[in-house]
């Protein structure tokens, strides 16, 4: 192909990174690992390290692609010609691959959730029946492979048909929806009795509960939530015209998902202490406690049956970033090519991800330092692929690339000022190394 292809609008492309970096993570995760340590130091640890870290780190990898105009593994072959560096691409491919292996079993759950509210059979439960039928259903070995099956398969399908047509048209409508049907839960489980406890756990923070393992986790979550340090950004923002702002979509995107983080958090932990549940209940935790807060709602079970098919939307646009990338390297932009791969690879996540998700039942057993399988993969990835790719793409862009070429890059489409540029390099090339490093080593022991 001689020409790339190109995002249709400049909205096609903030959607759909967008897209990939709201999903699981800001809506899932950061609730149960927000309550695993202790609410309120949590969030804002997460909160600081998502500015001073993740936000920098979105722009860094815009400006590669938008750079190099090429996939996740050529962007750095164009820019560092001769050099390793392109193994930051291939570093990024395997974190994706192992990323959507787990993430499509919890992806597999809101299937499972959705399915049973349509067929009514999560009608009239009280707050513990909730936590039983969903905990017997995702410890069922045929119902969890079958349904993290089934999310694998829809994102398959997208991909395989092509940026344009499959990612871009289905982000428009639906993240605005989940927007404001997450206000309407939000409103509801903060007038519930007893919502104060919740919003002082997730907004008061209590520092002596923060311990080397919380500030890794928080980068983890922060690196996670706006998937940064796996070129999936970078993949994304080569289709990205020369006329759009680097700077204002990476602001706009991390204000969508600190704003989702909140009203997550806000939706979550005041139901948990009025229904008296436990916040580190872990992975379950928001799969026990969102029908409770539901079935609080006149009509609850068809506003959760639309907040399950949103939620969905959302998980599976992050999924599509994930395959995405490793099938854009691998077919390099040819059509024919890109369906059959996307098929291969996403079958081959599937059969890795299987014992992810026999992890909530018959594998539950088997662990290795204290997690079980799922817990390992989602470890590896949250807390060190992400922190190391992140780390050496900090490290690539002030090595590699000029700094003036830097500036003419995201001066383009937005007028950035100097003193904001330097600020930003100056958080890429000496805060973000450091900071990556410090709580990597701290959190080994050794510092
Ligand atoms: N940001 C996604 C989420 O929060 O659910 C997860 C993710 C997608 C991480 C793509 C990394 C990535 F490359």
């Amino acid at each position: 192909m001689s020409q790339r292809e190109q995002w249709s609008s400049k909205i096609g492309f903030i959607l759909a990174a967008a897209g990939s970096a709201i999903g699981l993570g800001a809506i899932w995760k950061f609730p149960y690992i927000a309550g695993q340590n202790g609410g309120g130091a949590f969030f804002l640890i997460f909160i600081l390290f998502t500015l001073l870290l993740g936000l920098p780190l979105l722009l860094a990898e815009f400006s590669i692609g938008r750079t190099a105009e090429s996939n996740a593994v050529d962007s750095y072959r164009k820019i560092a010609p001769g050099t390793r560096w392109h193994w930051v691409g291939i570093l990024g491919m395997v974190t994706s691959f192992i990323l959507l292996s787990f993430y499509s079993v919890i992806g597999g759950w809101i299937v499972v959730y959705l399915f049973k509210a349509i067929t009514g059979q999560l009608n009239n439960l009280s707050s513990d029946q909730y936590a039983e039928v969903f905990g017997a259903t995702i410890s069922n070995p045929v119902t969890s492979v079958f349904v993290q099956f089934l999310f694998i398969l829809m994102t398959i399908i997208v991909v395989a048909k092509g940026v344009q047509k499959g990612i871009e048209l289905a982000s428009k409508i639906m993240m605005p929806a989940l927007f404001i049907l997450f206000i309407l839960l939000v409103v509801r489980a903060v007038t519930l009795d007893n919502a104060m406890a919740g919003i002082t756990f997730l907004l008061q923070p209590d520092f002596s509960k923060v311990t080397s393992q919380t500030i890794l986790e928080a980068m983890g979550q922060s690196f996670f939530t706006l998937s940064v340090g796996v070129s999936v950004m970078v993949t994304y923002s080569s289709y990205l015209p020369k006329t759009q702002s680097l700077p204002r979509s990476a602001i706009s995107i991390v204000a969508m998902n600190i704003f989702i983080v909140l009203l997550a958090g806000l939706a979550i932990f005041p139901a948990v202490f009025a229904f008296d549940l436990e916040p580190g209940a872990g992975p379950v935790l928001l799969f026990n406690v969102l029908p409770t807060v539901f079935s609080q709602l006149p009509f609850g079970m068809l506003f959760f049956i639309a907040f399950l098919v949103l939620f969905l939307f959302a998980a599976l646009t992050s999924a599509f970033s994930m395959l995405e990338i490793i099938v854009s390297v691998i077919s390099k932009g040819e059509p024919e090519k890109r369906k059959k791969w996307s098929w291969i690879i996403g079958l081959a996540i599937f059969v890795f991800g299987i014992p992810s998700a026999l992890s909530f039942g018959i594998l539950g057993d088997i662990t290795l330092f204290d997690k079980t399988i799922f817990d390992l993969a989602d470890f590896a990835v949250s807390n060190v692929l992400l922190p190391i790719g992140s780390l050496l793409i900090a490290l690539f862009v002030p090595m590699k690339m000029k700094k003036t070429a830097l500036y003419e890059e995201l001066k383009q489409g937005s007028g950035l000022k100097r003193g904001l540029f330097e600020t930003w390099f100056f958080l890429i090339r000496f805060v973000a190394p450091l900071l990556i490093v410090i709580v990597m080593l701290d959190v080994l022991g050794l510092f």
